[in-house]
């Protein structure tokens, strides 16, 4: 199966990054599966130059620690494959001012800022070119990347009807738990990288204390019955629906066990603790060589050339370059 996915090498990862994507690209990983770690959609954020390339570099041993195998996918950094940056262009000139400027997410980040950058708003495109330059058919993402996937069908369709076949248009998957992590200090928004509220976020490296912390403190509600009910408790069932992804089961399953909010809380950070370990380890021993995930990177970037240039150049051609 021809897949592709790709995460920003902004901010550290947290457990929503791992639970709704990572781990997914972990378990579908195949020679035909792409991952990559888009460098070039941070630059729509202020963020420091030798940052972000350090960043760039932390992700990779992330993704690596995480249990992607190179040996097995291809895994490499979006910047080193300049037909990512030259296919944006071409869809540039397929894609419309008008559906860019309605996507949820262009609004609400420029909602903040003002004088925010043009990439902003042609971030989705660029992300198009990212998934239609491998012909990917399934796109693993959490729930936020939904309405870019629909966006980059629409994109995928235009151009065909257009210029003939060129692109496969692609699927996207979300997990079955944690599609949507929310943040601990306000389940009723996403926990994101952008909205940094440090107690809200369980980061992939936090060390065990941080962790029992930030459950210890996460907000809930006042009644005490342990119950999976996202409109009434949407904060404890944010915690129930974490607790069944890192176990196997379901948000009922774990719910059934617990009458008290506390045990839960213990229980999930112990959980959490134990699953996240092993990565850190990993973690630790891969970053102290810089060498070679320097190279990893490059070899990946060679293998993710072979097919996203021919892709590219048939796109080119379809449009008159
Ligand atoms: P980003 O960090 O925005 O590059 O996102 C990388 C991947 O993580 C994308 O597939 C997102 O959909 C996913 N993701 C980000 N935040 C969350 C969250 N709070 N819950 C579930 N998935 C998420
Ligand atoms: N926009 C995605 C996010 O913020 C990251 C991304 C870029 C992506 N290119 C992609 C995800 C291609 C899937 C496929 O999460």
């Amino acid at each position: 199966m021809r897949i592709l996915s790709g995460i920003q090498p902004s901010g550290s990862m947290h457990i929503g990054n791992y639970l709704g994507a990572v781990r997914q690209w972990v378990t579908s990983q195949n020679p035909e599966a792409f991952y990559c770690i888009v460098d070039l959609h941070a630059l729509t954020l202020q963020i420091e130059p030798d940052k972000l390339r350090e960043q760039t570099i932390d992700y990779l041993a992330s993704l690596l620690a995480a249990g992607l195998d190179p040996d097995v996918c291809t895994l490499f950094i979006q910047s080193q494959v300049p037909y990512h940056a030259q296919m944006n262009w071409l869809l540039e000139c397929v894609a419309t001012y008008g559906e860019l400027s309605r996507m949820t997410q262009f609004k609400e980040k420029a909602s903040r800022q003002e004088g925010y950058r043009v990439g902003l708003l042609t971030y989705p495109v660029l992300m198009a070119g990212d998934i239609l330059l491998y012909s990917a058919e399934q796109v693993p993402v959490g729930q936020d990347q939904r309405q870019h996937l629909e966006l980059t069908r629409e994109i995928a369709e235009r151009f065909n009807n257009r210029y003939g076949e060129v692109f496969t248009v692609p699927e996207g998957v979300q997990p079955v738990a944690s599609a949507r992590v929310m943040d601990l200090q306000d389940p009723s928004r996403k926990m994101s990288k952008s909205l940094a509220s440090p107690m809200g976020l369980i980061y992939l490296f936090d060390d065990a204390s941080q962790i029992e912390k930030k459950i210890k403190k996460a907000v809930t509600d006042t009644d005490n019955e342990v119950r999976f009910d996202w409109d009434k408790k949407p904060g404890l069932s944010n915690l129930l629906e974490m607790f069944a992804s890192f176990s196997g089961e379901t948000p009922p399953q774990v719910a059934e066990r617990y009458s008290r909010y506390g045990d839960l809380k213990k229980d999930l950070s112990e959980l959490v603790i134990s699953s996240l370990a092993p990565i850190q380890q990993r973690y630790r021993e891969l970053r102290a060589d810089e060498g070679a995930l320097r190279a990893l990177a490059a070899q990946g970037a060679e293998k993710a050339s072979e097919v996203a240039g021919p892709l590219y150049r048939r796109a080119a051609v379809a449009m008159g370059l």
